[in-house]
């Protein structure tokens, strides 16, 4: 059964320059499909959002990204850190302050005691970072929001609350003493460490945060605000681990999963194994997310790159979600000093929408091939982002 869809992809990604549109769906809702109006014949094309490229617009347009933005504190040293890598780091969620437009907070997954992304299990923290040279970084350590173990944060404005929402993986532990790794595996770690979503708000970026309570026995929380945009209502949606979707009244409420499993396959080690969704819903109404692809560990004996991302879309957040198995992104980064790297790996991929939810920055985790330590780099998306910063005056 898949096979047939492989073959099939592979035909339509050899037509696709050539292949006409019928509805947005095969704009991959990032687009309008509609006459080619440069031709007198009745062609109908894709019209891709500013962000989006490709013939099915199902591909990120990104731009060259600037070495030493982000949050790369890698090179950092400490006497009193037990490991050699720095502040390492694994993404996270890009805040522009609400009084304070020229300011850009961050909110980062950073690993304590110089450990690696290794020892992610159990010294992951969550800390607040600050750029004031614009929200592509550099951004610098400000505050940590929580301690060890926090995990896959991410973080919401809710109007009608009034709060930040903080979602996050982990539980409070004793401080580690060591970088080594806790298996997932062993039943014991996993009661001490659970990946278990929880969730806390503050009314402040800078705090003070309620404590964390779980609100749902699953792990990579990817939560949306249902609500209308004006802010009216404090439903939440929260996607997690294999694309279930869960939604409450509000944050602090109790989640309930909604709609069925999705129509592909989310089995480890099938080739539309996904983890870490990334959820938003786009100017018209239509949902989309971002997902860590594991393709190339599937068909390249564990490599982790460079196939990493995939994009997913449907106008209703219960049902219909279309996954057309192919890559959203690369591994693979250009810089503007006209270098590119391929990363072992990038995940944890989130956007930074401008008002009009024109996808302007692309935020993930990264990791360079041979290297153990790990930080978060931000790259521009299509054009938008310039006009953003001109605005602000960068
Ligand atoms: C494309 O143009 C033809 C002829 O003008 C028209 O019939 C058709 O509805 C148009 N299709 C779209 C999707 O705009
Ligand atoms: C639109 O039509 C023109 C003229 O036939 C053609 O050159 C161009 O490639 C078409 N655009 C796309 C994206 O197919
Ligand atoms: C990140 O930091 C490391 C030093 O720890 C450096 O080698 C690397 O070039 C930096 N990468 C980027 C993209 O800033
Ligand atoms: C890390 O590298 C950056 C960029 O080269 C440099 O500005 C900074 O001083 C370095 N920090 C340490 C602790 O070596
Ligand atoms: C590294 O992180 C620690 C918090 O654990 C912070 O105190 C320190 O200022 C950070 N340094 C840099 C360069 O990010
Ligand atoms: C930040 O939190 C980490 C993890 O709990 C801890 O190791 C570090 O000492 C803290 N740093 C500061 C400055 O509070
Ligand atoms: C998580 O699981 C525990 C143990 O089975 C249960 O007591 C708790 O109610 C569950 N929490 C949620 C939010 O489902
Ligand atoms: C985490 O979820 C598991 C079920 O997946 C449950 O057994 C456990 O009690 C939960 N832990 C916490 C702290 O809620
Ligand atoms: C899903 O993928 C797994 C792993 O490749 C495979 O064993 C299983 O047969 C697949 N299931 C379906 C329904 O295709």
């Amino acid at each position: 059964m898949y096979r047939r869809n492989s073959l099939l992809l592979v035909c339509l990604a050899f037509l696709a320059p050539v292949l006409a549109c019928t509805t947005d769906d095969d704009c991959s809702l990032n687009g309008i499909c509609k006459n080619n109006t440069t031709t007198t014949t009745t062609t109908t094309i894709c019209h891709c959002d500013p962000g989006w490229t490709g013939p099915d617009c199902g591909r990120l347009d990104l731009a060259p990204a600037t070495r030493w933005t982000g949050y790369n504190h890698t090179n950092y040293t400490d006497p009193a850190y037990y490991g050699v890598h720095g502040n390492s780091s694994w993404g996270g969620r890009i805040v522009q302050d609400r009084d304070d437009l020229k300011l850009f907070h961050l909110l980062v997954d950073q690993f304590s005691h110089g450990c690696g992304l290794g020892g992610w299990r159990p010294t992951s923290f969550i800390a607040r970072a600050e750029s004031r040279n614009g929200p592509q970084g550099p951004y610098e350590w400000v505050q940590n929001v929580t301690s060890s173990f926090r995990h896959n944060a991410d973080v919401l404005w809710s109007p009608a609350d009034g709060k930040y929402l903080l979602w996050a993986i982990g539980a409070t532990v004793d401080d580690p003493k060591t970088c080594k790794s806790i298996p997932g595996t062993q039943s014991k770690a996993k009661l001490r460490f659970p990946n278990n979503i929880s969730v806390s708000a503050a009314p402040s970026i800078r705090g003070p945060w309620a404590p964390f309570h779980v609100a749902v026995n699953g792990t990579n929380p990817a939560p949306w605000l249902l609500g209308s945009p004006d802010g009216k209502t404090s439903q939440i949606a929260l996607a997690v681990e294999d694309f279930k979707i869960f939604t409450a009244p509000r944050w602090s409420g109790a989640f309930t999963r909604v709609g069925e499993d999705v129509a592909w396959n989310t089995t480890d080690y099938s080739p539309s194994w996904t983890e870490d969704p990334f959820l938003w819903r786009d100017k018209r109404g239509n949902w989309h997310a971002l997902a860590h692809w594991m393709i190339d560990i599937v068909e390249k004996d564990g490599a982790k790159y460079p196939r990493v991302g995939a994009h997913m879309f449907s106008r209703q957040l219960e049902g219909g979600w279309a996954f057309k198995v192919q890559e959203a992104f690369s591994s693979t980064v250009e810089f503007t000093d006209g270098a590119a790297e391929t990363f072992n790996r990038r995940e944890r991929a989130k956007i930074f929408f401008g008002e009009d939810m024109t996808p302007l920055y692309l935020v993930s985790g990264v990791q360079a091939k041979g290297a153990k330590s790990s930080f978060t780099l931000v790259q521009p998306i299509g054009e938008r982002w310039r006009e953003y910063e001109k605005n602000l005056g960068f």
